[in-house]
């Protein structure tokens, strides 16, 4: 049987699926992370509105309106499922709430028996609302923009479940580092979770998934290939084997010289790299595998001014434009001025055609 991307797979005009794809695109593909968020006034509306952050992920209705947002501002080339990373601890049974200025906290896990309270059972099945999300925002958005889903890396999510909370993450690394059983079994537990929810994702309408491994740059260089690359590796080798050719984007963050393990041996169609990354390290370290996606420092789109158009002339003159997604190098900050993105856009835009 042929894949359900077949037919677009050689002709599609979606500037992103063409880079995913290795072919040149129509133009150079454009979306940043956490584009969808507290910097726009009409996303803090709708995030009053619906009470809590974690009413506005659940509620399919108000989620399609807040990925759309940024489409409707902005020369963007995706859109960004509305969800979090941690929707997939709470659905195996962890406790979550976002306390108000302080971010996640939830129960925390660091025994076998916290473990083994997980639960894998139907864990694709309550999380049906993004999937409904997903849908409505297929049939909905701008026929040349992507629809990304996503999910957080077992490292990651396993470093919040650990410390119940993003501040440190002291506990989890010495998990891994200590190899603890329990440890490893969250891991799996995480992998089998990821690779359902990516491929219902997938199904639903999403044309490309990213995981995210925000705190990649935590471990050391054995750790890493064990703890981050190999569990993505197995996520992305479990989605294919469901839905032959599905397109992923893998965000080692703040990975160093990992990235170019990384992009050679994890399977992705793109690497997303972080800010500290120089134009010659990225040529050398990911574009010989794969694409890459990044990485402009999410401080300079706030900063703004010609410092900012030099930024963006250095990143997208160094790359060839069959092999890059640009966009930050992390999310975009809340008090990051609208016309900055204007400007960083039309800038990359200046490029198209030169
Ligand atoms: O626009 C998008 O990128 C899509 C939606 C999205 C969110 N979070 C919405 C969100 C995505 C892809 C994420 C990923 C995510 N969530 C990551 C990985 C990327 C990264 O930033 O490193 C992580 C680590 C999380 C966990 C998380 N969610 C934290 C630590 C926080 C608190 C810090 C913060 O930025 O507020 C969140 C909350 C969150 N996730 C918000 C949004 C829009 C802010 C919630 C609010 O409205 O108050």
């Amino acid at each position: 049987m042929t894949h359900p991307h077949a037919a677009e797979r050689a002709t599609t005009s979606k500037a992103l699926l063409a880079v995913l794809d290795g072919h040149r695109p129509s133009r150079r593909p454009i979306w940043m992370m956490r584009q969808a968020g507290r910097y726009l006034p009409e996303y803090r509306e709708l995030r009053a509105q619906a009470g809590s952050f974690l009413n506005l992920c659940y509620n399919p209705e108000l989620a399609t309106e807040v990925t759309l947002q940024p489409l409707k501002r902005f020369d963007l080339d995706a859109a960004i499922l509305f969800a979090d990373i941690l929707l997939v601890p709470q659905a195996l049974g962890a406790s979550l709430t976002f306390a108000e200025g302080e971010g996640p906290v939830l129960s925390t896990v660091t025994s076998d028996r916290d473990v083994a309270a997980l639960s894998l059972d139907g864990v694709v099945e309550r999380l049906s609302p993004i999937y409904e999300t997903v849908r409505r925002v297929a049939a909905a958005k701008p026929s040349h923009a992507t629809l990304i889903g996503f999910c957080g890396a077992p490292w990651t999510v396993a470093s919040y479940m650990i410390e119940g909370r993003g501040s440190s993450r002291q506990n989890a690394r010495l998990a891994a580092i200590a190899g603890e059983p329990w440890f490893a079994r969250l891991i799996d537990i995480l992998v089998e979770a990821s690779v359902g929810y990516l491929v219902a994702q997938l199904k639903a309408g999403a044309e490309a998934v990213q995981i995210f491994d925000s705190w990649a740059g935590d471990l050391p260089a054995h750790e890493f290939r064990r703890w981050s690359l190999e569990p993505i590796r197995k996520i992305i080798e479990g989605i294919r084997a469901e839905i032959p050719g599905a397109r992923v984007i893998g965000f080692p963050r703040a990975a160093g010289t990992n990235v170019a393990d990384f992009a050679a041996s994890a399977g992705a169609n793109a690497v997303g790299v972080d800010s500290s990354m120089s134009v010659e390290a990225i040529r050398r370290d990911v574009i010989p595998y794969c694409a890459v996606q990044g990485n402009l420092d999410p401080l300079q789109l706030l900063a703004g001014g010609e410092r900012l158009d030099r930024a963006v002339d250095e990143l997208v003159t160094g790359l060839n434009p069959a092999r890059h997604i640009v966009n930050l190098g992390h999310g975009i900050l809340p008090q990051t001025p609208i016309d900055n993105v204007i400007r960083f856009i039309e800038r990359v835009r200046q490029h198209d055609g030169a």
